[in-house]
């Protein structure tokens, strides 16, 4: 098994076919361990997989922290990291309300942080997770381009954000790639933000892949959430929604088994398969994980096989909004 590579837009970097999200690693999903994070993190590295999202409010600055111990037996030109700022924390483990944090001072502060707990020099994509719509875009990517310049960052990526916004940020430097959920249950980039992508040259990191772990086949009803994992709060995994949902993942299971895949693999593929100007992120922290994740790269999907995914869970299908409400309306993406 060899993982190919793809392009991340015409100025971004050339990364792995899939790249790995560290966030479940740190926050957000429930209990994690670090030395099976730590080896999960060297088991992609040595599978040839090399780009690695993280951002610096993911575990209030741990996530970094635990990327950095692996990256130490590491080259770190092999690597390619990827890394979001602007959401602010409470030393309870919650997030603070918006605005998000995206100004240029905030830009050069974070950045800051981030390189020291990264233990590095450069930072090869760099990204507001968000945008503060009282900042003009203009003005975060403005001094991003400064921190570029400057070399402290090779490429600037840009999360969540509709058509219009991506042109005004091209406007004013080169773009490599943006950051958003895409997936069998999310297909809203598709309308306008994925065609302004490629009239513009820029590349698409696919976050949410696996709908947050509903499309790996591995989701039950009666699994328990606490209530700090985000899907306590997210309306496609409560109640009817969810039972809802899992009834269109059986249906990929069934699609599955007849290519002789799991419906992780059919659920990751599918979105590989959009074009070669995507990269699915997927949000494995345990090696066994990893290596079904890892399987994707052997399932090519001929049109036949996309089309009877698409038969089994269609486009607009997923019950309940990706974000709960409060959060939906903080996506720019989403306008
Ligand atoms: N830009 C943004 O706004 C944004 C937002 C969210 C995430 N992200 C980035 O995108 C990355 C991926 O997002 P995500 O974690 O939500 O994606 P995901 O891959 O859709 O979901 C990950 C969840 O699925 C479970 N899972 C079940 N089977 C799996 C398999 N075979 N492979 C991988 N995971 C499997 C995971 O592990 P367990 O079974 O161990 O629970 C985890 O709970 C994040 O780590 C983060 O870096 C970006």
């Amino acid at each position: 098994m060899t993982i190919g590579t793809r392009k991340l837009g015409t100025t971004g970097p050339e990364v792995s076919l899939i790249g790995l999200g560290a966030m479940g690693m740190s926050d957000l999903y429930g209990q994690a361990d670090e030395a099976e994070s730590i080896a999960t993190l060297h088991a992609a590295f040595d599978a040839g997989l090399t780009l690695v999202d993280t951002a610096d409010f993911y575990g209030a600055g741990a996530n970094e922290l635990l990327i950095a111990r692996a990256l130490k037996e590491r080259r770190r030109d092999e690597i390619v990291l990827s890394v979001k700022f602007g959401s602010r924390r409470t030393p309870d483990g919650g997030f603070q309300p918006v605005p998000y944090d995206v100004s240029p001072a905030a830009v050069k502060d974070r950045l800051a942080y981030s390189l020291r707990r990264l233990n590095t020099d450069y930072i090869d994509i760099y990204r507001p997770a968000r945008l503060n719509p009282d900042i003009p875009v203009e003005e975060t990517v403005g001094a991003l381009e400064e921190m570029r310049q400057a070399g402290f960052i090779r490429h600037i990526g840009l999360s969540e954000v509709g058509a219009r916004t991506l042109r005004r940020a091209a406007a004013v430097a080169p773009i490599s790639d943006l950051q958003i959920e895409y997936s069998l249950l999310s297909r809203g980039p598709e309308t306008s933000i994925i065609p302004a992508l490629r009239e513009l040259g820029i590349g698409l990191t696919a976050y949410g892949v696996l709908s947050r772990g509903l499309l790996s086949g591995h989701w039950t009803a009666a699994r328990h959430l606490d209530a700090g994992d985000f899907r306590a709060h997210s309306p496609r995994f409560q109640g009817e929604n969810l039972r809802a949902n899992l009834r269109l993942v059986e249906a990929l299971g069934r699609v599955a088994e007849r290519l002789g895949a799991t419906t992780g693999q059919v659920a990751i593929a599918w979105v590989a398969a959009q074009g070669d100007d995507i990269v699915p992120l997927i949000g494995a922290r345990r090696r066994e994980r990893l290596a079904e994740s890892l399987g994707v790269v052997d399932l090519v999907l001929d049109a036949g096989s996309r089309a009877e995914i698409e038969a089994a869970v269609p486009a607009g299908s997923a019950a309940g909004e990706r974000y709960a409400a409060p959060l939906m309306a903080t996506l720019d993406s989403e306008r």
